[in-house]
């Protein structure tokens, strides 16, 4: 079943808080999604915890390391995607993952353009490719980019990484104050209330509209059982 790792080697580029909305946006949808969490922070961790350790469709497995990481993924074989949350920094992890991985999302935080962390990332997955003929799909991912700014002026960070031949999803992922609140009070976007949260309605579409682009890109299997607990769970959300 597909990986997608999250990766840049700087911390604070919005990785885990990407991890969470795509693996609850995941799961609400009916499929089932293993979080292997090896950020040395375990924020993800700690909010399945504080969810009460039963957010339907979602296990996590805290402490992966490069030796752990391939018998979890054989071990977990039913999962229909697994979602893997990488350390800030440059460890020996780096490389096994990407190697384990269907496609790599690079978040990039795009008003900051501080794309040093991003960009090792990029030059590891290229000497990959060179050296041992290994190419592993990859994508940046515009994060915590500010809802002022204008889609022209994302345009332009596009077209720039495009240069380049870096993919950049069409959806940037908005710097909210729910996706932050989201770590303090456990849940998901569904469950937080929307009259102490704002713009919670636009935290909700945007997750939504980065899950159905990554489902796009990163298609899986998913059971007739699965699939109607997911249109239930739209249903009932809707
Ligand atoms: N889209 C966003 N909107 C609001 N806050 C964000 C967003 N993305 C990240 N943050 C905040 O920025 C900080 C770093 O984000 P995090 O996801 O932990 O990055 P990383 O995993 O790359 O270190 C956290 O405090 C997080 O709550
Ligand atoms: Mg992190």
């Amino acid at each position: 079943m597909p990986v997608i790792t999250f990766a840049n080697t700087k911390g604070g580029a919005g990785k885990t808080t990407a991890v969470l909305l795509l693996s609850t946006e995941l799961a609400r949808r009916g499929y089932r999604v293993t979080i292997l969490d090896a950020d040395p922070q375990h924020w993800i961790s700690h909010w399945y915890e504080i969810s009460g350790n039963h957010v339907p469709n979602i296990s996590v497995i805290d402490f992966v390391t490069s030796a752990s990481l391939p018998v979890h993924l054989s071990e977990n074989s039913a999962t229909d995607y697994f979602i893997l949350d990488l350390p800030g920094a440059r460890t020996p992890l780096l490389a096994t993952a990407l190697g384990l991985s269907d496609h790599v999302l690079i978040p990039i935080q795009g008003c900051a353009m501080d794309a040093r962390g991003g960009a090792q990332v990029l030059e590891l997955l290229h000497y990959l490719e060179q050296r041992a003929g290994i190419r592993i799909n990859h994508s940046v991912v515009l994060t915590r980019v500010n809802s002022m700014v204008t889609t022209r002026a994302l345009q332009v960070v596009k077209a720039l990484l495009s240069e380049r031949s870096v993919a950049v999803l069409e959806t940037p992922i908005i710097e909210r104050s729910a996706f932050r609140d989201i770590f303090d009070c456990g849940g998901t976007l569904y469950t937080m209330d929307s009259t102490r949260v704002s713009n919670l309605d636009k935290a909700q579409e945007n997750a939504r509209a980065f899950a159905e682009e990554m489902m796009r890109l990163v298609p899986t299997r998913l059971t007739a059982s699965a699939r109607s607990t997911g249109h239930e769970a739209i249903r009932s959300a809707a």
